[in-house]
């Protein structure tokens, strides 16, 4: 039904599990930030699956825009340094700003767009990820909305991606043993 799914093992997330938590956490990002509009950052490619739903579970005014980023290659791993290759479309000055992510891997990419944002000097910066690997992130951060801790292994679905695909499964699943990243 999503295409060929030879390549994959087992299910970590499912599609009830992950939309169960995407509405938790658009609970909490309405009642946190009632009487306020928002504008919801998205990290191209693989929040845009995660931001759609997200975005119809929250009860506000919203505003979106999308950064789309890509490392310097191997630099990026231990420098932090990404490229942007897609800017802003609109000023975030004086607005409260929630970044959304798909996943928080080294930690290196939210590290550098919070820093990034925030000489835009927007009223708040606040993140929201679906998922973060445990015991990898090289950098302290602060995530206000967290969705599932994971083991670090590659995962697909739900917008993360094996060689751009599986993007569009709606759940997460680790490769199967012998395929490899
Ligand atoms: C993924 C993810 C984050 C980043 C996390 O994007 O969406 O942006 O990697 O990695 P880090 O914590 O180690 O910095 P990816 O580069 O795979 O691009 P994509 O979203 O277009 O697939």
């Amino acid at each position: 039904m999503f295409g060929e799914t030879a390549e994959l093992g087992e299910v970590l997330l499912t599609e009830d599990e992950i939309q169960s938590k995407i509405r938790e956490m658009a609970k909490r990002i309405t009642e946190d930030y009632r009487e306020r509009s928002l504008v919801l950052v998205g990290v191209l490619k693989g929040a845009f699956i995660m931001m759609s739903d997200l975005a119809r579970e929250i009860d506000l005014p919203l505003e979106f825009d999308f950064m789309a980023v890509s490392s310097y290659g191997s630099a990026t791993r231990t420098s932090g340094v990404v490229r942007i290759l897609k800017d802003l479309d609109f000023e975030i000055s004086g607005r409260h700003v929630l970044l959304v992510e798909d996943i928080i891997d080294s930690g290196l990419t939210l590290k550098y767009l919070l820093k990034y944002l925030s000489t835009r000097k927007p009223a708040s910066l606040e993140v929201c990820a679906l998922l973060r690997k445990t015991g990898i992130q090289k950098v302290p951060l602060d995530v206000r909305y967290e969705g599932f801790e994971i083991p670090p292994v590659f995962v697909v679905g739900y917008g993360l991606d094996f060689l751009q695909r599986y993007r569009n499964l709606p759940y997460v699943a680790v490769l199967r043993d012998g395929v490899q990243p």
